[in-house]
């Protein structure tokens, strides 16, 4: 059953194989032939898209790509996408492990980390998204004044970030304990996002910047 489900995402997915970019090492390097030479901001882990594609309404010039490894939410993402019909959004049905090979040195101005897993077992650590594996490979493809943007509703998640990002020696900034009710105006909310602050728990949020500012 599960099987045929997971067929059946993986085909409606692929018939709308053009909203994907299906060999992004291909274009290592070369991205302005896709992005028309607008910025690149990725959002890793983007799940069902909501974030992205508030963003990529709002923001023309910029180029967003949203990175997801589960077929069957990316499919959600690609829908909302057509919906709109952006012309600046693209998605990479792709693990963030292989990040680096698909993007060259400096080509990514920004990368959005929302309530990404956190993998709470200290014997999983190396999996969560903000472990020093993974700030390396960003840190390769951040542009000099390239940043990280980081939202989740975990506590400890959020502590391990702080610790692992400054450890790796971005530069913190516009650090919140209490996202949503700290007066700053919010310009786009996860679908992650607006079922945790719906039920009252606190949001947290930092920006990390790659260069000395
Ligand atoms: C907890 S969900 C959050 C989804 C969305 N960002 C939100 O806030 O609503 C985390 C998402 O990250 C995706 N993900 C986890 N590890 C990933 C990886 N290594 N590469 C790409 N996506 C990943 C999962 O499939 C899942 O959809």
């Amino acid at each position: 059953m599960r099987r045929r489900r997971l067929k059946d995402g993986v085909e409606r997915l692929l018939a709308h194989r053009e909203w994907l970019v299906e060999e992004p090492e291909k274009h290592r390097g070369q991205w302005e032939t896709v992005t028309g030479g607008r910025k690149i901001h990725l959002e890793i882990g983007m799940g069902k898209g909501q974030f992205i594609t508030t963003l990529g309404k709002d923001r023309k010039d910029i180029f967003y790509l949203g990175m997801e490894i589960k077929e069957e939410v990316l499919l959600r993402g690609v829908e909302k996408a057509i919906e709109e019909d952006l012309d600046n959004l693209r998605f990479l049905w792709k693990n963030a492990e292989d990040v680096d090979q698909f993007f060259a040195p400096g080509e990514v101005e920004r990368i959005y980390l929302n309530f990404s897993d956190p993998w709470p077992k200290n014997r999983c650590a190396k999996r969560r998204l903000t472990h020093q594996r993974f700030l390396d490979k960003y840190r390769s493809i951040l542009s000099p004044k390239g940043e990280i943007h980081l939202k989740t509703d975990n506590e400890k998640l959020f502590e391990f970030s702080l610790n692992a990002i400054s450890g790796e020696g971005y530069r913190l900034k516009n650090i919140s304990f209490d996202y949503h009710n700290s007066g700053v105006s919010i310009p786009a909310t996860t679908e992650y996002e607006d079922k945790f602050s719906a039920s009252g728990m606190k949001i947290y949020r930092l920006e990390a910047a790659r260069g000395e500012g």
